[in-house]
């Protein structure tokens, strides 16, 4: 369904795909090939035949522990704006899928892991996980998105500690600021869980959740269009049906 690549792996079960970001003797650290990598996999996702797309770093210690350090060492403001662009990228190609996608982090979500996971439409973590943006111990900041991300979530204040801080974010207190939404037992369940949610909520119609995304970011303009050019779908006509005649709706699945 997408290309082979070298940092990432891919599958699908039942129209939910499955993206790896697998570098794990790096703790799946953020280099150019793997963001390159994502920027040409989204694109493909995007137009794939699939319903929602679960994102998980490989191995047992982390989602992602960051952009990769050791290859920005050396870069010049002008390289350092490229990779800023192409990670801003990347995070906004996660946003702008035309499914729901979830972010299971186990383990460490830190810096531009943070701010992938954050450009998700939900967080879902294990015990294990721990979240920050500790850009400022190296004397830099976020620059993948997360400035941004983490206000519109946890308010202005919050996300000002947090980056100012460089802290850790536990996973109990990243579910009492709605940074995730669920926490599990460990890895196996996490997964499990994001597949349950998957199967549940994609019972409901695919075009629907699509216009949903588009307008929860563009304002009441957007939604009022959105809600008249719903109006007649066959989602629209067999979902009104189905509540009328006291039987389950059953969508067609199909999001355009
Ligand atoms: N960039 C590049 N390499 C990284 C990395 C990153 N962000 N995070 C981890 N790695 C590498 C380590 O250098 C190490 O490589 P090595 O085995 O070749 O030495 C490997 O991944 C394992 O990490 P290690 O530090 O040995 O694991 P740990 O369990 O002792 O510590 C962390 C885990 C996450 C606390 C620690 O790796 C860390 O602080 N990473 C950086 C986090 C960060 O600041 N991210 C924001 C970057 S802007």
């Amino acid at each position: 369904m997408i290309s082979n690549f070298e940092t990432l792996s891919f599958n699908h079960n039942e129209g939910v795909g499955t993206l790896i970001i697998n570098r794990p003797d790096k703790l799946n650290a953020l280099n150019i090939l793997v963001l390159r990598e994502l920027k040409f996999a989204l694109t493909e996702l995007k137009t794939a035949p699939l319903r929602g797309l679960i994102v998980v770093g490989e191995g047992e210690k982390a989602f992602i522990a960051g952009a990769d350090i050791a290859e920005m060492k050396p870069m010049e403001a002008g390289e350092a704006l490229a990779f800023s662009e192409l990670g801003q990228l990347v995070t906004l190609g996660f946003e702008a899928l035309p499914y729901p996608s979830i972010a299971c982090v186990n383990g460490f979500a830190l810096g531009g892991g943070f701010e992938m996971a954050l450009a998700c439409d939900f967080i879902f973590a294990s015990k294990n996980a721990v979240f920050g943006l500790p850009e400022v111990k190296l004397g830099l900041i976020p620059g993948f998105g997360g400035t941004q991300r983490l206000m519109k979530i946890v308010g202005e204040r919050r996300a000002k500690e947090i980056m100012f801080s460089g802290r850790n974010v536990s996973c109990e207190e990243a579910k009492n600021l709605g940074i995730t939404l669920e926490v599990f037992e460990d890895k196996v369940k996490l997964m499990e869980g994001a597949t349950a949610w998957f199967k549940n909520t994609l019972k409901n119609s695919s075009h629907a959740i699509y216009q949903a995304k588009q307008v929860l970011g563009q304002g009441l303009f957007e939604e009022r269009k959105a809600f008249g050019n719903i109006f007649q779908t066959e989602d629209m006509i067999e979902g009104i049906a189905a509540f009328i005649e006291k039987r389950k709706a059953n969508f067609q699945g199909k999001i355009l």
